[in-house]
């Protein structure tokens, strides 16, 4: 079928996949100094006990939320909470070890995963806080109120662990642009009849988008991250060099941010499809490490321009 003009999702060719399967990790070949900027085909059940100890300074984890869902032709099934919080418990157990002492770990879910994740969590990590973003799209049901919103977990290993606001502040309108007695704004700023305020960030974040088709990180993925969400969790929570891993990579978007920002990264990710199209989308990032709704190191409100 013909795509739309401005559709820019990424699709990939028969050739490109055989190109791009090369470059993969696969799970039998695992090499520790190997994994370093390249992504494991692999399933994350056969790798985890492999990988070396204390090398992650940053872990986001976006798994399979406890809903029935289509990840490539593998249904991942709805299942009661108790089985869910084991089999999460069942991965996560065997990641505290990859961790560095001044490690933060961000596990996405959403209302019905969040107390698994949690429960989880609490046995290895301290947990400092839940993230609420708010997704623009939402699932519309007939009975219950509409889903917008979904969590991310924020835990840490220690006490002790990077924290940089001033990296991730958002560009918000003034509304009421008050003036101090001398008549100088009052905690604003204004730049071409533009009056904004440079905000520190919340844990309610209102200006995220998930990809739509126009945007030219949008993939096939059913539950693709968008690049601003993980672009706020990588400058907070590390610095240039510092190593991001993800264990359930999708289509790739924690090593994408990551490479645009100059860290380095790992991941693992079960099915081929995925694999490749992360590999495609860390190839782009070579020649365009713009990042959607980040500009000159300010997070900018949703659909600004
Ligand atoms: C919620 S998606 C991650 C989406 C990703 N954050 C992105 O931006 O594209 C979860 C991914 O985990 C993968 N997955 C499921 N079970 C897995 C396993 N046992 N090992 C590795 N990957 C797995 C699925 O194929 C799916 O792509």
């Amino acid at each position: 079928m013909k795509k739309a003009p401005r559709n820019q999702t990424l699709t990939l060719s028969p050739k490109e996949i055989v190109e791009y399967k090369k470059r993969l990790v696969t799970a039998d070949k695992l090499n520790p100094a190997g994994m370093t900027n390249r992504i494991i085909h692999g399933d994350i059940f056969k790798v985890a006990g492999r990988f070396p100890k204390n090398f992650v300074d940053l872990l986001f984890i976006d798994p399979p939320y406890n809903l029935t869902k289509n990840f490539g032709g593998k249904m991942f099934k709805k299942t009661d909470a108790g089985s869910y919080e084991k089999w999460l418990d069942s991965w996560l157990s065997q990641l505290v070890k990859i961790l560095k002492p001044h490690a933060s770990i961000y596990i996405c879910s959403d209302w019905q995963s969040t107390p698994a994740v949690y429960n989880s969590a609490k046995k290895y990590f301290h947990i400092q806080n839940r993230i609420t973003w708010q997704r623009e799209k939402g699932r519309s049901a007939a009975k219950n109120w509409k889903n917008v919103s979904e969590d991310i977990l924020f835990c840490t290993v220690s006490k002790d662990y990077k924290f940089y606001p001033e990296r991730v502040r958002l560009k918000k309108k003034v509304i009421a642009p008050y003036r101090d007695n001398a008549g100088n704004p009052k905690d604003w700023q204004h730049e071409g009849g533009e009056k904004f305020r440079l905000t520190a960030p919340s844990n309610l974040w209102t200006d995220i988008s998930v990809p739509f088709w126009s945007m030219p990180e949008n993939t096939d993925h059913p539950a693709q991250k968008p690049e601003k969400l993980l672009a706020k969790i990588i400058l907070n929570s590390s610095d240039a060099g510092d190593f991001v891993f993800d264990p359930f990579l999708g289509s790739g978007t924690a090593a994408v941010v990551a490479k645009k920002l100059g860290r380095r990264f790992s991941g693992v990710e079960s099915d081929l499809h995925y694999c490749c199209l992360a590999e495609k989308r860390l190839k782009m990032a070579e020649n365009d490490s713009s990042i959607q709704g980040l500009k000159n190191g300010v997070f900018l409100e949703r659909n600004a321009k």
